[in-house]
């Protein structure tokens, strides 16, 4: 009998141990349903959500120069790539580009974009991938004379806790190789009311998505979560800087899980989801165990900043 787990016993584990915390908390990779990535795209679009609009500005104002530090033939490898949206820049900006691999856990998702892709872009190898990154993954062997530049957007590094994001980069850096480098998009530290408005969106469509995980967690692994029994809530936590994503029980309720029953208080709430903001001196520290920052760019409020590494 195999001992690996398929994706709905890795969930069930996680969310039985997660909800067994003293701090209630489930992993925020299980946001992505397939309504959850369509989700995530809305708030992309919304007017508080700054991120992505300044992102996608760095990325087409800086990406002459960016060409410059990618190479001439490039195997773009896209960890979390959801609708792509900010690789389309990229792809039909850089001739350069062989191959790209979008790497998801959401899989119809994920499908769906690489054959839009794939009619817009038929020149290049688009070879998607469906896993959960975080744990160990093989790319598919091919373009063996191109350049691996792992393409990290949106910020996603943020989501990580600070103690596991340095074995992120010891994957990212073993997948790109010495001869590789790394784009990645971080958010940087600002103002706590740009900050808390960007994940408390006034038409709701963040409170959706924080919402949804239940819906997905309850068709898949069979839990009885109400949505409606929670209300969604996201804040500044100063130390060590990050916004906490949060769905906090109206009244006190039981969650059925697998026949464990969880009792939740009136106010209590469950930990879904961190997103770091770093300073660039804060940042360069965390990576340089195994990344040089060799370039910067940023917006002119200095929000959001698009970085290339290249291995130590
Ligand atoms: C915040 S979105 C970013 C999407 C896109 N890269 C961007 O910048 O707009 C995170 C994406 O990563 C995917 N994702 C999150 N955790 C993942 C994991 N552990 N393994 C694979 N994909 C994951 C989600 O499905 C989602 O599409």
């Amino acid at each position: 009998m195999s001992n690996v787990l398929s994706p709905q016993e890795t969930m069930l584990q996680e969310v039985l141990h997660g909800m067994s915390l003293k701090q209630k908390s489930l992993p925020s990779k299980y946001f992505y349903d397939q309504r959850g990535s369509e989700l995530f795209d809305e708030i992309t679009k919304l007017d508080e959500y700054y991120p992505t609009r300044t992102e996608r500005k760095i990325l087409s104002e800086n990406l002459v120069e960016m060409s410059s530090y990618l190479g001439d033939k490039i195997q773009l490898i896209e960890p979390g790539s959801g609708s792509s949206e900010k690789t389309r820049i990229l792809l039909s900006g850089l001739d350069s580009i062989c191959c790209y691999i979008p790497i998801d856990i959401s899989g119809d998702y994920l499908n769906m974009v690489a054959e839009d892709l794939r009619n817009e872009y038929p020149t290049i190898d688009i070879q998607p991938l469906v896993t959960d990154y975080t744990r160990s993954f093989r790319l598919p062997e091919i373009h063996s004379n191109s350049r691996k530049i792992v393409f990290f957007p949106g910020s996603t590094i943020g989501n990580f806790k600070r103690k596991t994001v340095t074995r992120f980069f010891e994957v990212v850096s073993e997948i790109a190789g010495k001869e590789g480098g790394m784009l990645i998009g971080v958010d940087l530290k600002k103002d706590v009311n740009v900050l808390e408005a960007a994940y408390n969106d006034s038409r709701g469509i963040t409170a959706e998505f924080n919402k949804n995980m239940l819906r997905h967690l309850n068709r898949e692994i069979g839990s009885d979560f109400n949505p409606d029994l929670f209300e969604h809530h996201s804040v500044w936590v100063d130390d060590p800087g990050q916004i906490e994503m949060r769905l906090i029980a109206k009244e006190d309720h039981k969650i059925n899980v697998a026949e464990e029953i969880f009792e939740i208080s009136e106010g209590e709430y469950i930990h879904t989801e961190n997103s770091h903001k770093y300073s660039l001196e804060e940042f360069e520290e965390i990576v340089s165990p195994w990344f040089k920052v060799v370039k910067v760019w940023t917006d002119e409020s200095d929000y959001f900043s698009v970085q290339y590494l290249e291995p130590r």
